[in-house]
């Protein structure tokens, strides 16, 4: 948080950041040190931003989004699936092969749980609860 405004604005520019973070990752050679010091900078950030969400968002959701519980569940389960692999990664060095494959599976979760939060979760909060 702390980038001002209000819990959907701020989220969707954490969620920004993390695209921009996998951006500079993947802009880098392969097997590159600065690689794994972005991973970390990643990691933080997404463990920040999964916190952040599981504060302020779901237990809105929970209270005004039509069928909110089953919502909120799938996407803490989301969470608990991508900390996982988060975890795999932090081990794992940038010269490690399976560096690149872990680094694509996360990418792949993140999008996904970001499309589904853009697309659909924070405009069905919107509707139906006030800033
Ligand atoms: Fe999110």
């Amino acid at each position: 948080m702390g980038h001002g405004g209000n819990v959907i604005e701020e989220l969707t520019t954490d969620h920004r950041e993390v695209d921009e973070l996998f951006d500079r990752i993947e802009s880098l050679p392969a097997g590159d040190k600065q690689r794994r010091e972005l991973a970390d900078e990643l990691t933080i950030e997404l463990v920040r931003h999964s916190v952040a969400e599981e504060m302020h968002l779901y237990p809105a959701v929970r209270t005004h989004v039509e069928n909110g519980d089953s919502l909120a569940d799938k996407e803490i389960s989301d969470h608990a699936t991508v900390e996982q692999h988060l975890k795999d990664l932090e081990g794992t060095e940038a010269d490690d092969r399976e560096f690149d494959h872990l680094l694509a599976t996360l990418k792949l979760e993140v999008s996904d749980h970001v499309q589904d939060e853009e697309a659909h979760l924070f405009p069905m909060l919107a509707i139906s609860c006030p800033p």
